[in-house]
C-alpha cells in the first residue's frame, strides 16, 4: 500500500512509518519547512527508514511542492497526523482572534486541501484508507486548548461525512484519538514529575502513553480487509473515562 503520513518528524508519524515499511508499504512523509524537511531526511537516513520525504505546510497548503500532487493522487492510505503547535495556552476569550483563525486556516483548511487532492484517486481506484489523528481532548475538553479542540472536532465531524459519502467507493475514513502520549509536543507536561504522576493517576490504565502503542491501532484502520468506517479508535489508556479510584478516599469503604 502507498501511505502518505503528514507531520513526518513527529514521533507518532515515525512510529507508524517504521511499522508500515515493515509491512511492505511504500511510505511518504511530509515536513512543514525546508529546514524540517532536511531534519526528516536525516532522521530517515539515521534510522534506516525507507521513506520519501516531501514538503507540505498546513499554513500554505497549495504552495508548490515537488512530488506532492503525485503522491496524493496515488495515495491509498492517508494519515493526517500533522498539527500546528499550540502556542497560546489561555482561556478561550483570551486567545487572540487571529490565533484562532490561524489554527482554523492551518489545521482545518490545510487538511481539506490534502483531502481534496487525495480523494479523486482513491475513488477512481475504489480503494482508500483515511486516518485522522485526533485527540481525546475532543471528548474530554482540555482547559487552555480551545482552538485545538475546535479544529480537531471539526475534522472529526468531516471524517463522519467522508465515511458516509465515500464508504461505498471503498474509501474508508476513521479517527484515531490519542490521549497524553510522550512526545516532544507534550514534554512540558510529562517531564514534570508531579504532573506526570497526577495525570497518570487519572488514566484508568495508570500511565501515560508511548508512541509504540500507536501503529497497532492504526493497522486495522489501514487494512484492506477491514469493515471499520466512521469510527473513533481511542488510544488513551481508558480516557476519557477517569480512574475515580485516584480521588482521595475513594478506595475506602
Ligand atoms: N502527543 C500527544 O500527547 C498527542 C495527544 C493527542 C493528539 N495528538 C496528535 O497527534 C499528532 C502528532 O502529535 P505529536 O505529539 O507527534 O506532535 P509534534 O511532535 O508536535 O509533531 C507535530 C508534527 O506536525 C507538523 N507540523 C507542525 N506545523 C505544521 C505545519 N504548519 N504544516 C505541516 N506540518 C506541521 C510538524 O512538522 P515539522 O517537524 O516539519 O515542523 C510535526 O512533525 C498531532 O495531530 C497531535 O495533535 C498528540
Amino acid at each position: 500500500m502507498r501511505v502518505l503520513i503528514t507531520g513526518g518528524n513527529s514521533r507518532v508519524a515515525q512510529a507508524i512509518a517504521h511499522d508500515r515499511v515493515a509491512r511492505g508499504d511504500t511510505v511518504v512523509l511530509t515536513a512543514a519547512s525546508a529546514v524540517s524537511l532536511e531534519t526528516l531526511r536525516e532522521t530517515c537516513r539515521h534510522d534506516a527508514l525507507d521513506a520519501s520525504c516531501l514538503l507540505f505546510d498546513l499554513r500554505n497548503p497549495d504552495a508548490p511542492s515537488p512530488g506532492l500532487d503525485e503522491a496524493l493522487r496515488s495515495a491509498e492510505g492517508l494519515v493526517l497526523n500533522a498539527a500546528t503547535p499550540v502556542l497560546t495556552r489561555r482561556r478561550f476569550h483570551e486567545i487572540p482572534a487571529e490565533a484562532v483563525s490561524a489554527a482554523i486556516d492551518a489545521d482545518v483548511k490545510g487538511n481539506l486541501s490534502l483531502l481534496r487532492r487525495a480523494l479523486p484517486g482513491m475513488v477512481e481506484r475504489r480503494f482508500g484508507r483515511i486516518v485522522f489523528v485526533s485527540s481525546v481532548s475532543v471528548a474530554m475538553g482540555t482547559a487552555r486548548y480551545g482552538a485545538y479542540c475546535l479544529t480537531k472536532s471539526a475534522l472529526e465531524a468531516l471524517m463522519r461525512n467522508l465515511a458516509v459519502e465515500y464508504g461505498g467507493h471503498n474509501v474508508l475514513s476513521n479517527t484515531l484519538r490519542l490521549g497524553l502520549v510522550k512526545t516532544p509536543r507534550t514534554e512540558s507536561f510529562w517531564s514534570r514529575e508531579r504532573y506526570a504522576r497526577a495525570a497518570s493517576a487519572l488514566v484508568p490504565q495508570g500511565r501515560l502513553g508511548d508512541v509504540d502503542a500507536i501503529p497497532e491501532a492504526v493497522q486495522p484502520l489501514l487494512s484492506a480487509r477491514q469493515y471499520i468506517n466512521g469510527s473513533v479508535v481511542t488510544v488513551a489508556g481508558g480516557l476519557p473515562l477517569l480512574n475515580t479510584l485516584a480521588l482521595p478516599g475513594s478506595g475506602e469503604p
